[in-house]
């Protein structure tokens, strides 16, 4: 069993720190990057920290790399996720 996704690693920022922050101000992807330093390192991390501000869950599957690739797409064009949902959402 895999342990869940729930941090930058490279910045040891907990993503649900990192929702905390995006919400108290208002802040999207690039805001929450610069101001945060999330995303800066190795990248790992993006997909999941975009897939946290489209749906506030701060606990993640391993993505596959053809999820993780469609998050990323998705997040640059601005498209919502569709109504299955986005990938990787771990179980409560
Ligand atoms: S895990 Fe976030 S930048 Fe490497």
């Amino acid at each position: 069993m895999e342990l869940p996704v729930t941090r930058c690693v490279c910045m040891q920022l907990e993503f649900a720190d990192l929702r905390r922050l995006a919400s108290a101000m208002d802040m999207d992807f690039e805001a929450l990057r610069a101001w945060s330093g999330c995303c800066t390192g190795c990248g790992t991390c993006e997909p999941y920290v975009r897939l946290m501000l489209e749906t506030g869950a701060t606990a993640f599957a391993v993505l596959s790399p053809e999820d993780a690739a469609d998050v990323m797409s998705r997040g640059r064009a601005g498209t919502p996720p569709d109504e299955k949902g986005p990938p990787g959402q771990a179980a409560p």
